[in-house]
């Protein structure tokens, strides 16, 4: 059988092996798909034997997307500008990077019936996972996006290398210190959805104040947390106001869809159901 893995530290809560394996019985495919956890500085060394020892593909996961981006031969452009890599794969004796993170993000709130052509994007955070989103939410040619961070100068960095695309799309790209949010003035419009991509979350904060909150959000918004399994003090706050919310196990699957794509060709993920996948999981 063809054998799959997906390495992260820790590893032990990940749902990506359940997730591979109900897209493999849906197509009728026999796969292996197990964990890794390397130790903080080995993915290179791990990932290496796995792949030595015929390992098909590997997903990543916090904390090794950038180590697995330098491990790979050959990078598509999507995860060039994401600046990391979750999905990796061997052909012709080279290993190949992908990033599938923003993709499932956009098929999820496709699925879930948010529209983000000409709609007002809000994304918080300015790390990793927030700019593997940024590329093809852009795609989408959003009205605008906002990218707003604790620190100013990173949401400002990714700002920078993200308007060629912004500007081919006509989309109104900019960044703000998360404190400027509490300004109504500096805050114009409500958004119609909101992106958490910080890790506040994971301490149970939200990166917006109740101030900010109530600047940013109107029955009509859609909040979402790339956050799973728990529903957070930023889904609460958006909740408090009316708008409607989601966490993001739907991204964690939908990624997976594409990566399953990458792995086993078009014919084979044609024959995948990632949202029956979903409703299973919840
Ligand atoms: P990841 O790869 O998961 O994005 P990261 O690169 O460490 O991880 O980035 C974490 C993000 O969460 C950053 O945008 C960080 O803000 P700073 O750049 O200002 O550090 C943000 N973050 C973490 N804890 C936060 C908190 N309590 N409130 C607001 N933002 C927070």
């Amino acid at each position: 059988v063809d054998v799959y893995a997906v390495a992260g530290n820790p590893i032990a809560h990940s749902k990506s092996p359940v997730i591979h394996q109900s897209f493999a019985e849906q197509a009728r495919q026999k796969m292996h798909y197990g964990r890794l956890q390397p130790d903080i500085n080995s993915f290179a060394l791990e990932a290496k034997s796995f792949f030595a020892a015929g390992g098909k593909g590997m997903n990543v996961t916090v904390p090794f997307k950038l180590d697995a981006q330098a491990f790979a031969d050959v990078l598509s452009s999507r995860a060039q500008l994401a600046g990391a890599v979750n999905t990796l794969w061997t052909k012709d004796g080279k290993i190949y990077g992908d990033n599938t993170d923003g993709a499932g993000l956009v098929r999820d709130l496709l699925a879930q019936g948010i529209a983000i052509h000409q709609s007002r994007i809000l994304l918080l955070g300015a790390g990793g996972a927030a700019r593997g989103v940024i590329g093809p939410l852009l795609e989408q040619s959003p009205k605008c996006l906002v990218i707003a961070n604790r620190s100013n100068a990173k949401a400002q960095e990714l700002v920078k290398l993200f308007t060629d695309l912004a500007v081919s799309k006509e989309v109104a790209l900019e960044s703000r210190a998360l404190v400027e949010l509490e300004d109504a003035a500096k805050t114009p419009y409500p958004f119609d959805l909101v992106i958490n991509a910080t890790a506040a979350g994971l301490s149970d904060e939200s990166p917006l104040s109740t101030q900010a909150a109530a600047n940013i959000f109107v029955p009509s918004s859609f909040a979402y947390d790339m956050v799973y399994g728990k529903s957070t003090a930023f889904m609460q706050q958006a909740l408090q106001k009316g708008a409607r919310v989601s966490d993001g196990l739907g991204m964690l699957v939908e990624q997976a869809a594409d990566a399953f794509l990458l792995w086993r060709g078009e014919t084979l993920a044609a024959a995948i159901d990632p949202r029956a996948v979903l409703v299973k999981l919840r």
